[in-house]
């Protein structure tokens, strides 16, 4: 079929005006089918770069301690949890893995400061205290070497903090991490088996902001929550024994908003913060006192809810 001239022209006049006119439908469809193709090209290229999740042998569970900020408590609540999970059954064997590479808590929280010694093979032996297995980068390196790494050699340390290390039989390594939801979160989801994670919160709209997002992206990630630990809520008056709630109670709504589970309301108490400091945690230098009380009962619930996930050994825990 022949069309005349001035048929063209007015297809073609058709045609352009329809496209200035109405952009976003072109751009839309044109979006869509181009991001069909690249999501199936990136979960190609996921699929075949990604490291397979690799168990840590020995170790039967490993639970991450996450929070979106940094100064939330996680590093006091790792120690603490860690402690009372080997304080409730003493026949579990307990680890405890610094992950911030940059800001280790670790060393002085368990007052642990020598150099691990080296196995025939290489592998480092892990320093125990109060009968837990720590490794953090803060035995390795100074703090000043420490700030100064760059995302590639983070990432190749804390591989070496996990595999480098003669860990043994395990029940439960307790992974404290950093602030953030970064590249150190995302490398320790993608290389490891997680039974789950604990995180902890103030109950201040900027820290649980960015917890939302945390439960977002562990969720996208496939780690089950095992819970929120809300720290550092209020503070009892040394005088009358009166509460006085500092940031509200905001966590409680966050929890059931968002369906997971709240595990535990950890209060302020200068205590809590001497023990850290002086590397004797609360669960082992007051172990008779409420805040250890409530330590014990986060550890009761997270071993409840490690004794339902799939350990690494496919074994039942012990
Ligand atoms: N429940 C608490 N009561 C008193 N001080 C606490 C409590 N939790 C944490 N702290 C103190 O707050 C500071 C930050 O805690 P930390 O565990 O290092 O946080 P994060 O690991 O999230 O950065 C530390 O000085 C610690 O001793
Ligand atoms: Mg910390």
């Amino acid at each position: 079929m022949k069309l005349s001239m001035k048929a063209v022209l007015s297809i073609r006049f058709f045609v352009t005006r329809e496209i200035t006119k109405t952009p976003k439908f072109f751009t839309q469809k044109c979006y869509k089918a181009t991001d069909v193709a690249e999501e199936k090209r990136r979960a190609a290229l996921m699929a075949r770069n990604l490291p397979k999740q690799k168990p840590i042998p020995g170790v039967k569970h490993i639970l991450l301690i996450a929070s979106g900020k940094g100064g939330v408590g996680k590093s006091t609540t790792a120690v603490n949890l860690a402690t009372a999970l080997a304080s409730i059954k003493p026949s579990l064997n307990i680890g405890l893995l610094d992950a911030d590479v940059y800001g280790p808590s670790i060393p002085l929280m368990m007052n642990l400061n020598e150099s691990p010694y080296l196995t025939e093979d290489d592998l480092m032996i892990p320093l125990t205290n109060y009968g837990l297995k720590c490794m953090s980068m803060g035995f390795l390196v100074t703090e000043k070497s420490a700030v100064m790494w760059r995302g590639l050699m983070v990432m190749s340390a804390l591989d070496k903090l996990l595999r480098k290390v003669q860990w043994g039989d395990l029940d439960c390594l307790v992974v404290d991490t950093p602030p953030g939801t970064g590249d150190t979160h995302l490398s320790l989801v993608q290389n490891l088996p997680l039974s789950g994670v604990v995180l902890v919160t103030t109950p201040q709209q900027a820290a649980l902001q960015v917890v939302r997002r945390g439960v977002t992206m562990f969720e996208k990630l496939g780690v089950p929550i095992a819970g929120i630990v809300q720290n550092m809520s209020s503070v009892k008056c040394t005088n009358c024994s009166s509460t006085i709630s500092l940031f509200g109670d905001g966590t409680k709504k966050m929890a059931d908003d968002l369906g997971i589970d709240f595990l535990e309301d950890i209060i302020l108490d200068p205590k809590i913060a001497e023990c850290s400091d002086s590397g004797v945690p609360i669960v082992v230098s007051n172990p008779e006192s409420l805040q250890s009380a409530a330590y014990l009962r986060l550890a009761g619930k997270v071993a409840e809810f490690l004794k339902n996930q799939q350990s690494n050994l496919h074994e039942t825990t012990r």
